[in-house]
Protein backbone atom coordinates (compact mmCIF):
# COMPACT_ATOMS: atom_id res chain seq x y z
CA UNK A 1 0.00 0.00 0.00
CA UNK A 2 1.46 3.37 -0.53
CA UNK A 3 1.79 5.55 1.91
CA UNK A 4 1.34 9.23 2.04
CA UNK A 5 4.82 10.25 0.97
CA UNK A 6 4.87 7.70 -1.98
CA UNK A 7 1.40 9.02 -2.79
CA UNK A 8 2.53 12.87 -2.63
CA UNK A 9 5.50 12.28 -4.79
CA UNK A 10 8.18 13.13 -1.88
CA UNK A 11 9.26 9.06 -2.32
CA UNK A 12 10.08 6.94 -5.27
CA UNK A 13 10.82 3.66 -5.17
CA UNK A 14 13.35 4.11 -8.27
CA UNK A 15 13.46 1.42 -11.09
CA UNK A 16 15.64 3.04 -13.94
CA UNK A 17 16.46 0.65 -16.09
CA UNK A 18 19.80 2.44 -17.12
CA UNK A 19 21.07 2.26 -13.93
CA UNK A 20 21.48 -1.67 -14.02
CA UNK A 21 20.60 -2.18 -10.34
CA UNK A 22 21.40 -5.09 -8.39
CA UNK A 23 17.89 -6.30 -7.54
CA UNK A 24 16.63 -9.32 -5.75
CA UNK A 25 15.13 -11.92 -8.04
CA UNK A 26 12.39 -14.47 -7.42
CA UNK A 27 14.97 -17.04 -6.46
CA UNK A 28 17.06 -15.39 -4.28
CA UNK A 29 13.20 -14.19 -1.98
CA UNK A 30 12.86 -17.77 -1.52
CA UNK A 31 16.56 -18.67 -0.85
CA UNK A 32 16.58 -15.30 1.81
CA UNK A 33 13.63 -17.06 3.43
CA UNK A 34 16.14 -19.53 5.58
CA UNK A 35 19.25 -17.97 4.15
CA UNK A 36 18.68 -14.62 6.40
CA UNK A 37 17.62 -15.65 9.83
CA UNK A 38 20.50 -18.25 9.78
CA UNK A 39 23.25 -15.24 9.14
CA UNK A 40 21.50 -13.05 11.52
CA UNK A 41 21.79 -15.70 14.11
CA UNK A 42 25.05 -16.59 13.74
CA UNK A 43 26.84 -15.89 17.21
CA UNK A 44 29.17 -13.05 17.19
CA UNK A 45 32.65 -14.23 17.50
CA UNK A 46 31.56 -17.54 15.15
CA UNK A 47 29.96 -15.36 12.48
CA UNK A 48 32.46 -12.91 12.42
CA UNK A 49 35.63 -15.25 12.29
CA UNK A 50 33.43 -17.52 9.30
CA UNK A 51 33.81 -14.66 7.48
CA UNK A 52 37.18 -13.64 7.58
CA UNK A 53 38.63 -17.04 7.35
CA UNK A 54 36.23 -17.49 3.94
CA UNK A 55 37.02 -14.34 1.59
CA UNK A 56 40.04 -11.69 1.31
CA UNK A 57 37.28 -8.86 0.22
CA UNK A 58 35.45 -9.63 3.38
CA UNK A 59 38.26 -9.43 5.57
CA UNK A 60 39.54 -6.36 4.11
CA UNK A 61 35.23 -4.79 4.43
CA UNK A 62 35.38 -5.94 8.49
CA UNK A 63 39.34 -4.48 9.05
CA UNK A 64 38.12 -1.27 7.45
CA UNK A 65 34.10 -1.31 8.74
CA UNK A 66 32.61 1.92 7.92
CA UNK A 67 35.29 3.54 6.20
CA UNK A 68 35.74 4.66 2.42
CA UNK A 69 38.50 1.66 2.06
CA UNK A 70 35.18 -0.83 2.59
CA UNK A 71 33.25 0.55 0.60
CA UNK A 72 35.62 0.43 -2.24
CA UNK A 73 36.16 -3.38 -1.71
CA UNK A 74 31.72 -3.53 -2.65
CA UNK A 75 32.16 -0.39 -5.59
CA UNK A 76 34.97 -2.26 -6.94
CA UNK A 77 33.54 -5.77 -6.80
CA UNK A 78 33.92 -7.74 -10.26
CA UNK A 79 35.95 -4.85 -11.63
CA UNK A 80 39.10 -4.75 -12.67
CA UNK A 81 40.42 -3.02 -9.79
CA UNK A 82 39.67 -5.87 -7.36
CA UNK A 83 42.63 -8.18 -8.23
CA UNK A 84 41.99 -9.79 -5.00
CA UNK A 85 38.42 -11.08 -6.25
CA UNK A 86 40.37 -12.44 -9.64
CA UNK A 87 43.32 -13.99 -7.32
CA UNK A 88 40.57 -16.02 -5.43
CA UNK A 89 39.83 -19.76 -5.92
CA UNK A 90 37.49 -22.13 -5.45
CA UNK A 91 36.08 -22.36 -2.55
CA UNK A 92 37.25 -18.79 -0.75
CA UNK A 93 35.62 -16.91 -4.59
CA UNK A 94 32.58 -19.07 -3.81
CA UNK A 95 32.16 -16.81 -0.26
CA UNK A 96 33.33 -14.07 -1.51
CA UNK A 97 30.47 -13.96 -4.15
CA UNK A 98 28.07 -14.48 -1.58
CA UNK A 99 29.65 -12.13 0.70
CA UNK A 100 29.71 -9.52 -2.41
CA UNK A 101 25.70 -10.53 -3.07
CA UNK A 102 24.65 -9.71 0.07
CA UNK A 103 21.75 -7.41 -0.03
CA UNK A 104 23.88 -4.57 1.91
CA UNK A 105 26.66 -5.26 -0.53
CA UNK A 106 24.02 -4.71 -3.72
CA UNK A 107 22.43 -1.70 -1.73
CA UNK A 108 25.82 0.42 -1.88
CA UNK A 109 26.74 -0.39 -4.97
CA UNK A 110 23.18 0.91 -6.02
CA UNK A 111 23.46 3.70 -3.75
CA UNK A 112 26.69 4.87 -5.58
CA UNK A 113 24.40 4.65 -9.33
CA UNK A 114 21.91 6.67 -7.80
CA UNK A 115 23.97 9.35 -6.50
CA UNK A 116 26.14 9.80 -9.44
CA UNK A 117 22.71 9.54 -11.73
CA UNK A 118 21.37 12.88 -9.38
CA UNK A 119 24.49 14.60 -9.20
CA UNK A 120 24.72 14.20 -13.10
CA UNK A 121 20.61 16.28 -13.35
CA UNK A 122 21.78 18.51 -10.83
CA UNK A 123 24.81 19.61 -12.91
CA UNK A 124 22.67 19.95 -15.90
CA UNK A 125 20.14 21.44 -13.73
CA UNK A 126 22.74 24.28 -13.37
CA UNK A 127 23.02 25.52 -17.07
CA UNK A 128 26.11 26.57 -16.98
CA UNK A 129 29.32 25.93 -18.40
CA UNK A 130 31.14 26.29 -15.04
CA UNK A 131 29.98 23.52 -12.41
CA UNK A 132 30.78 23.12 -8.94
CA UNK A 133 30.27 20.17 -6.56
CA UNK A 134 31.37 20.48 -3.13
CA UNK A 135 31.33 16.81 -1.44
CA UNK A 136 31.47 16.18 2.26
CA UNK A 137 32.91 12.74 3.76
CA UNK A 138 34.03 12.79 0.51
CA UNK A 139 35.90 9.28 0.42
CA UNK A 140 37.00 7.72 -2.48
CA UNK A 141 34.65 10.41 -4.37
CA UNK A 142 33.45 8.08 -6.69
CA UNK A 143 30.38 9.28 -7.79
CA UNK A 144 32.02 12.70 -8.37
CA UNK A 145 34.60 10.74 -10.41
CA UNK A 146 32.47 8.88 -12.70
CA UNK A 147 30.48 12.41 -13.11
CA UNK A 148 33.16 14.17 -14.09
CA UNK A 149 34.32 11.33 -16.41
CA UNK A 150 30.88 11.34 -17.76
CA UNK A 151 30.90 14.83 -18.48
CA UNK A 152 34.33 14.77 -20.15
CA UNK A 153 33.08 12.77 -22.93
CA UNK A 154 29.10 13.35 -23.51
CA UNK A 155 29.52 17.23 -22.22
CA UNK A 156 32.96 18.39 -22.74
CA UNK A 157 31.32 22.02 -22.95
CA UNK A 158 30.99 22.02 -18.85
CA UNK A 159 33.64 22.01 -17.12
CA UNK A 160 33.32 20.62 -13.19
CA UNK A 161 35.51 21.53 -10.53
CA UNK A 162 35.23 19.38 -6.86
CA UNK A 163 35.80 20.10 -3.87
CA UNK A 164 36.38 16.91 -1.29
CA UNK A 165 36.00 17.65 2.53
CA UNK A 166 37.13 14.96 4.73
CA UNK A 167 38.31 14.80 8.02
CA UNK A 168 40.63 12.17 7.49
CA UNK A 169 43.96 12.78 5.23
CA UNK A 170 44.18 8.84 3.94
CA UNK A 171 40.53 9.55 2.51
CA UNK A 172 41.89 12.68 0.35
CA UNK A 173 45.44 10.74 -0.23
CA UNK A 174 43.35 8.25 -1.99
CA UNK A 175 41.15 10.07 -3.80
CA UNK A 176 44.05 12.45 -4.89
CA UNK A 177 45.59 9.09 -6.53
CA UNK A 178 42.66 8.57 -8.54
CA UNK A 179 42.60 11.87 -9.36
CA UNK A 180 45.91 11.91 -10.81
CA UNK A 181 45.23 8.62 -12.35
CA UNK A 182 42.39 10.06 -14.19
CA UNK A 183 44.67 12.94 -14.73
CA UNK A 184 42.27 14.99 -13.17
CA UNK A 185 44.25 16.87 -10.60
CA UNK A 186 43.76 20.46 -11.56
CA UNK A 187 39.68 20.03 -11.36
CA UNK A 188 39.59 18.73 -8.13
CA UNK A 189 40.09 21.14 -4.08
CA UNK A 190 41.14 18.90 -1.28
CA UNK A 191 39.95 19.93 2.20
CA UNK A 192 40.69 17.85 5.72
CA UNK A 193 38.29 19.55 8.02
CA UNK A 194 35.43 18.16 10.26
CA UNK A 195 31.84 18.71 8.28
CA UNK A 196 31.05 20.53 11.44
CA UNK A 197 32.98 23.90 10.29
CA UNK A 198 31.52 23.54 6.58
CA UNK A 199 30.43 27.59 7.65
CA UNK A 200 34.22 28.01 7.22
CA UNK A 201 34.13 27.50 3.43
CA UNK A 202 31.42 29.58 2.36
CA UNK A 203 31.78 31.80 -0.71
CA UNK A 204 35.00 29.87 -1.10
CA UNK A 205 34.06 27.70 -3.60
CA UNK A 206 31.91 27.53 -6.38
CA UNK A 207 29.15 25.48 -5.49
CA UNK A 208 25.77 24.12 -7.22
CA UNK A 209 25.76 20.73 -5.57
CA UNK A 210 26.40 19.87 -2.19
CA UNK A 211 27.01 16.18 -2.08
CA UNK A 212 27.44 14.14 1.29
CA UNK A 213 26.78 10.39 1.43
CA UNK A 214 27.64 7.61 4.02
CA UNK A 215 27.67 10.19 6.61
CA UNK A 216 24.10 10.50 7.59
CA UNK A 217 24.01 7.12 8.86
CA UNK A 218 26.23 7.52 11.93
CA UNK A 219 25.19 11.28 13.50
CA UNK A 220 22.19 11.17 15.60
CA UNK A 221 19.17 13.03 15.69
CA UNK A 222 20.55 16.41 17.62
CA UNK A 223 24.16 16.39 15.37
CA UNK A 224 22.30 15.40 11.83
CA UNK A 225 19.80 18.52 12.77
CA UNK A 226 22.49 20.82 13.27
CA UNK A 227 24.43 19.30 10.43
CA UNK A 228 21.33 20.09 8.22
CA UNK A 229 20.91 23.64 9.43
CA UNK A 230 24.50 24.44 8.77
CA UNK A 231 24.27 22.91 5.46
CA UNK A 232 21.25 24.73 4.66
CA UNK A 233 22.84 27.93 5.19
CA UNK A 234 25.75 26.79 3.16
CA UNK A 235 23.50 26.86 0.22
CA UNK A 236 22.58 29.77 -2.26
CA UNK A 237 19.27 29.60 -3.83
CA UNK A 238 18.97 27.16 -6.76
CA UNK A 239 21.32 25.02 -5.01
CA UNK A 240 20.93 21.22 -4.88
CA UNK A 241 21.87 19.16 -1.53
CA UNK A 242 22.60 15.05 -2.35
CA UNK A 243 22.26 12.68 0.92
CA UNK A 244 21.18 9.46 1.75
CA UNK A 245 20.65 6.99 4.88
CA UNK A 246 20.30 3.60 5.49
CA UNK A 247 17.03 1.85 6.01
CA UNK A 248 16.63 -0.63 8.76
CA UNK A 249 17.09 -3.83 6.48
CA UNK A 250 16.33 -7.99 7.12
CA UNK A 251 20.57 -8.33 7.89
CA UNK A 252 21.33 -5.98 10.28
CA UNK A 253 22.30 -8.22 13.06
CA UNK A 254 24.46 -10.15 10.10
CA UNK A 255 26.19 -6.99 9.38
CA UNK A 256 26.58 -5.62 12.66
CA UNK A 257 27.78 -8.90 14.55
CA UNK A 258 29.73 -10.85 11.72
CA UNK A 259 30.61 -8.31 9.33
CA UNK A 260 31.81 -6.09 12.25
CA UNK A 261 29.82 -2.80 10.88
CA UNK A 262 28.30 -0.97 13.86
CA UNK A 263 27.24 2.10 15.16
CA UNK A 264 24.62 3.45 11.94
CA UNK A 265 21.21 4.61 12.68
CA UNK A 266 18.62 3.39 10.50
CA UNK A 267 15.82 5.73 9.86
CA UNK A 268 12.74 6.06 8.02
CA UNK A 269 11.47 8.42 5.13
CA UNK A 270 9.84 10.62 7.29
CA UNK A 271 13.03 10.75 10.23
CA UNK A 272 15.00 11.93 6.72
CA UNK A 273 12.26 13.91 5.58
CA UNK A 274 12.10 15.88 9.31
CA UNK A 275 15.64 16.72 8.78
CA UNK A 276 15.48 18.47 5.70
CA UNK A 277 11.78 20.03 6.95
CA UNK A 278 13.54 21.46 10.24
CA UNK A 279 16.36 22.87 8.44
CA UNK A 280 14.53 25.03 6.36
CA UNK A 281 13.74 23.19 2.77
CA UNK A 282 10.22 22.91 1.23
CA UNK A 283 8.84 19.76 1.08
CA UNK A 284 7.64 20.32 -2.28
CA UNK A 285 11.60 20.54 -3.46
CA UNK A 286 12.38 17.46 -1.63
CA UNK A 287 12.58 13.70 -3.02
CA UNK A 288 13.32 10.95 -1.60
CA UNK A 289 14.42 7.92 -4.03
CA UNK A 290 14.83 4.48 -2.68
CA UNK A 291 17.10 1.98 -4.89
CA UNK A 292 15.47 -1.68 -5.41
CA UNK A 293 16.82 -3.46 -2.51
CA UNK A 294 14.54 -1.59 -0.24
CA UNK A 295 18.06 -0.63 1.90
CA UNK A 296 19.49 2.59 0.97
CA UNK A 297 17.46 5.92 0.11
CA UNK A 298 18.66 8.95 -1.16
CA UNK A 299 17.62 12.45 -1.01
CA UNK A 300 17.88 15.36 -3.12
CA UNK A 301 16.91 18.50 -1.87
CA UNK A 302 16.96 22.08 -3.99
CA UNK A 303 16.89 25.23 -2.16
C1 LIG B 1 31.49 5.65 4.74
S1 LIG B 1 32.65 6.79 4.09
C2 LIG B 1 31.72 7.52 2.74
C3 LIG B 1 32.61 7.94 1.62
C4 LIG B 1 31.92 8.47 0.38
N1 LIG B 1 31.10 9.63 0.64
C5 LIG B 1 31.12 7.41 -0.30
O1 LIG B 1 29.88 7.47 -0.25
O2 LIG B 1 31.71 6.51 -0.90
C6 LIG B 1 32.57 8.04 5.30
C7 LIG B 1 33.65 9.10 5.16
O3 LIG B 1 33.32 10.15 6.06
C8 LIG B 1 34.49 10.65 6.66
N2 LIG B 1 34.05 11.30 7.91
C9 LIG B 1 33.53 10.72 9.00
N3 LIG B 1 33.17 11.65 9.90
C10 LIG B 1 33.45 12.85 9.34
C11 LIG B 1 33.30 14.19 9.78
N4 LIG B 1 32.74 14.46 10.97
N5 LIG B 1 33.71 15.18 8.97
C12 LIG B 1 34.26 14.91 7.76
N6 LIG B 1 34.43 13.66 7.30
C13 LIG B 1 34.02 12.63 8.06
C14 LIG B 1 35.37 9.44 6.81
O4 LIG B 1 36.74 9.78 6.91
C15 LIG B 1 35.05 8.65 5.53
O5 LIG B 1 35.95 8.96 4.49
Amino acid sequence: MATSLEANGVVVYDLDQLLNYEKPSLMRKMIDFIWIPFLNLLPKRLGFNLVKMSSHDAKVVQKYATSFRALEVMYNYNSNNNIDFFREKGLRKFCTIIWQNTHNAQAVRNRLKLVTRELEKSILHAGSNNVGIFSLAAGSARAVFAVINKFKSAFPEIRIEAVLLDKHADALDFSRGIAIRYNLLNQFTYIIDNVKNLKKYKYKYRTDVVEMVGLLDYFDRQNAMELFKSIYDFLEPGNFFITGNIKKNSEEAFIKKSIGWEGMIYRSESDLLELFINAGFKKDKIKIYIEPQNIHMIAVAYK
